[in-house]
């Protein structure tokens, strides 16, 4: 294929032209809708007279155009590529154009598409292009009117975005709605939604005293899964409220569920369209960990309303403006709605999991790239994760309360504009009288930053001193030598002896217990005074800033952290490095071919948690006795033998689930409840405990164990539950056990697409050698279909990123499954392609005949003509 256009930050211009009012009239039908678009255009007053009009489409059929009520012959435009230019218009004009395009064939999920029936859209980030012939850019941004035309009794519901103005019926069983959204706004944010849907209704009173009309729309059939997101979106509307100040604009706002959907969720003004599987929730169906991921995206989308749509992106590059700062906004609603130091616990193991290894890898770039060819390709772990560490470093460094004006400055200076990723640090800067110009390399170098911390203790001058080391490593297009020191708080405290925090003295500053380091330098020295004994660092306290930090632990210090720390994030890291330490030694062990055992300090740890479950909540008490995954093991390793990780952390699970059964035995039976399911964090801690009880009984493959999980499964009564006996069965394979718990669950679920995704997951995700096969059988199964995202993240998805023995098989078989599902997919869905191949692209680490088998399966791929986001990412990986 020719070379697709690399577009780069620095050649950004304001658009010759902008749209001051978009009115769009759709006539639905499956092959054939049309679309008349009706747009004001004025020339952009920065900009000079007599510069072309360009416009973006794809896959128009377009039958009209005229420019101020003329019809343009062939000669005044044309078309190339995905541009349709006109060479010479007047500085005022209303363009009219229409077009014909076919939802039914739409299977990229992009524009206007179809799923099950229903007509819906997806125009972030250059989705609208495909719906008709604009600048669709994001500083463009319009007052839109559509009108929505559809058959009646096929599509009684006709929603876009705003508030409805007119409506009635046609000839031909046909009816229309006309919408008017008065909030200008860019055509990313332009939704459409036509379908049979049922309506559930409920009402917010803002603040000030308005009335906002809720509305979740859904299919007939999951009428029963509404009612816990309707509560998160009241919690949310709530909560901005009172946490930002922020309150709702319109009289209306509606979620719509689809079941094909490309991402989570869409904040399009008014009309939010949901991923079901990340709006749809009921006990019966839906797993704890659901319910709380469905509370933060309908928090994330609602938040967006002013983080995104009201103050939005300059250009794409700016994509982490709206979303790190969205991201860091529903975790802190999340946190103060939860649990704060469990929410804390999963995101970071998320972001040193997922986040690290994408900036580990080809993939690498900074939180605002500077370049891209598919900006797609780009809604990553790096833009939303580590572009929330950005904005919670951002609100460490201010201070909760000059944070707050600094949002709400934020928010009255750019209202209705379209910013940059400057104009969020600059308003942080003025507000607080920090000088944030070092900080804001965060944005632009990519690669996780490593900290190396030394200590000394001079006992007779009573002084303890850390030095601070930090780098950035090279990542692709940035060489090491060019990665400036980064601007990185460190909040830490001093432990003495007996675990008691040291009252902290440096230079002439006496900041209590705790402080933050602003680390600014390569190298820093930090001495603390008064210092009576050599004490323990604990540093890094909230995972404080988002780097890599290495301290020379003992595995005694790191027990004692765990007993200890007063910081709740950090006593469960602490313990998480001993977990590590002692994989390592049974690794290592099992590498140089020598009988391993268990670490002992790991495992007076456990006992000591096990016998003293109060000193933590009981929710953190749940992630601090899980290990590490395999994954983020995988991650600390410069040379990877996925097996030997596979293989250790079984044994020390084993070893562990032997030595404290008893302790086990005992959690399984104080945290079974019989109270009526509730989401509610009490009930969910206990249901954690519960089940991380069962998962160690079960290492141990002991027929009694096995026959707790067929008990729980048989008598559960939420998924939770459910899930967490099945996931048991089938990965500690349990033979006829597993088998006939997997029938019965089909049995009672083959109807529920979401809970079979469920099923096909923890099917793909079993360690034992029959898991490829078990994909492949399970790709013939109604259940799975490769049209819809869901069911192949569920299957493919799953096993390619969580089935680490299986999917690097030694015979490549793993490799070959997934690279010849991404060459199909490159052709009907290139954005699910370009994600899904990701586990194929991170092979650095492992040993060369791995490394061969996984380029051989990428070669295979190139070879193909390729989507330009399939195109980037594979050229990445081969570079
Ligand atoms: N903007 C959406 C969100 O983060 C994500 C999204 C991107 C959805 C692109 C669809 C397509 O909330
Ligand atoms: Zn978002």
């Amino acid at each position: 294929m020719s070379e697709p256009e690399v577009v780069y930050l620095k050649d950004y211009l304001p658009p010759a032209y902008t749209v001051e009012t978009t009115h769009l009239t759709f006539e639905l039908a499956p092959e054939d809708t049309h679309v008349k678009a009706t747009l004001r255009m004025k020339r952009h007053p920065e900009r000079e007279a007599g510069v072309p009009l360009e416009l973006f489409g794809a896959n128009l059929d377009l039958r009209a155009i005229s420019l101020n009520g003329e019809a343009l012959p062939d000669s005044r435009y044309r078309i190339d590529g995905e541009r349709l230019i006109i060479d010479d218009v007047p500085d005022d004009f209303v363009l009219d154009t229409e077009v014909v395009i076919a939802p039914e064939q739409n299977t990229a999920l992009e524009g206007l598409y179809r799923s099950n029936g229903m007509y819906c859209t997806q125009c972030e980030p250059e989705g609208f292009r495909r719906i008709t012939w604009y600048p669709d850019r994001p500083d463009v941004m319009a007052k839109f009117t559509t009108t929505v035309i559809g058959d009646k009794a096929t599509l009684p519901i006709l929603l876009s975005n705003g508030n409805p103005i007119d409506q009635g019926d046609l000839e031909d069983g046909r009816h229309f709605v006309t919408w008017e959204d008065p909030f200008p706004k860019p055509s990313y944010l332009f939704a459409l939604v036509a379908g049979q849907l049922e309506v559930v209704e409920s009402y917010f009173t803002t603040r000030s005293g308005r009335t906002v009309l809720l509305q979740l729309y859904v299919e007939p059939q999951n009428l029963h899964k509404t009612e816990f997101s309707m509560g998160a979106l009241k919690r949310a509307m709530k909560w901005d409220k009172e946490t930002y100040g922020r309150e709702y604009d319109l009289d209306r706002f509606m979620i719509v569920a689809v079941d094909d959907f490309n991402m989570g969720a869409m904040e399009n003004k008014g009309l939010n369209i949901f991923n079901s599987s990340a709006v749809l929730a009921n006990p019966e169906t839906t797993i704890d960990a659901g319910f709380q991921r469905i509370e933060g995206i309908v928090a994330h989308e609602y938040f967006h309303n002013w983080s995104g749509n009201r103050v939005t992106c300059r250009d794409w590059f700016q994509l982490a403006l709206k979303e790190g700062f969205t991201v860091f906004r529903d975790q802190t609603f999340s946190a103060d709605t939860n649990s704060a130091p469990v929410k804390r616990i999963e995101d970071v193991a998320v972001l040193r999991t997922q986040q690290f290894a994408e900036d580990a890898g080809p993939t690498a770039h900074p939180v605002r790239p500077d370049h891209f060819i598919e900006i797609s390709n780009f809604y990553t772990l790096t833009v939303y994760e580590k572009g929330a560490e950005v904005v919670r470093m951002l609100r460490n460094l201010l201070g909760k309360e000059t944070f707050r004006r600094g949002t709400d400055t934020y928010f009255e200076r750019f209202d209705g504009q379209a910013v940059r990723v400057e104009d969020f640090v600059n308003t942080m800067a003025d507000v607080s009288g920090i000088d944030l110009g070092q900080f804001m390399r965060w944005y632009e170098q990519a690669g996780t930053p490593r900290i190396d911390v030394a200590e000394e203790y001079d006992a007779e001058r009573q002084e303890y001193a850390l030095t601070f080391r930090q780098h950035t490593p090279a990542t692709p297009g940035q060489v090491a030598d060019s990665k400036l020191p980064l601007h990185i708080p460190v909040r830490m405290g001093l432990l003495n002896g007996r675990g008691n925090p040291i009252e902290l003295a440096v230079g002439n500053e006496r900041p209590g217990h705790e402080m933050v380091l602003e680390l600014r330098e390569a190298e820093e020295r930090i001495v603390f005074k008064h210092v009576a004994e050599k004490p323990t660092p604990s540093l890094l306290r909230g995972f404080s800033a988002p780097v890599i930090l290495n301290f020379p632990y003992t595995r005694e210090q790191l027990a004692f952290l765990v007993k200890y720390d007063v910081d709740g994030f950090n006593r469960w890291d602490a313990g998480q490095r001993l977990a590590q330490e002692a994989i390592f030694d049974v690794m290592h062990a099992i590498q140089a071919g020598k009988a391993p055992t268990l670490d002992d300090t790991l495992l007076d740890v456990f006992d000591y948690l096990l016998k003293t479950p109060d000193r933590a909540d009981r929710a953190v008490l749940a992630e601090m006795l899980q290990l590490p995954s395999e994954a983020y093991l995988a991650g600390q390793l410069a040379q990877v033998d996925i097996n030997a990780i596979h293989d250790a952390r079984a044994f020390v699970e084993r070893s562990l689930a032997e030595q404290l059964h008893f302790h086990w035995q005992a959690l399984y039976e104080s945290n079974v409840t019989k109270a009526a399911y509730e989401p509610s964090f009490e009930q969910i801690s206990h249901r954690a405990l519960k089940n991380v009880a069962l998962s160690y009984l079960c290492a141990t493959g002991d027929e009694d164990a096995l026959a707790l999980a067929d008990q729980q499964f048989k008598t559960a009564t939420n998924m939770t539950d459910t899930r967490a006996a099945l996931t048991q069965l089938v990965h500690r394979h349990a033979g006829k056990r597993a088998d006939a718990a997997l029938k019965a669950f089909e049995a009672r679920w083959s109807h529920d697409p979401l809970v079979m995704d469920q099923w096909l997951t923890l099917q793909a995700t079993q360690p034992h050698p029959e898991a490829l096969d078990r994909v492949k059988a399970l790709m013939a199964h109604p259940a799975f279909s490769l049209r819809n995202p869901n069911r192949v993240r569920a299957l493919i998805g799953a096993f390619s990123q969580h089935n680490h023995v299986n999917f690097h098989r030694a015979d490549g078989e793993g490799y070959a499954l997934l690279a010849d599902i991404v060459l199909q997919l490159n052709k009907s869905n290139p954005e699910i392609a370009a994600r899904l191949v990701l586990p194929l692209t991170r092979y650095q680490r492992l040993d060369e005949a791995h490394q061969q088998l996984m380029r051989g399966a990428l070669e295979r791929i190139r070879n193909q003509s390729l989507s330009r986001n399939l195109y980037e990412v594979i050229e990445k990986a081969l570079a």
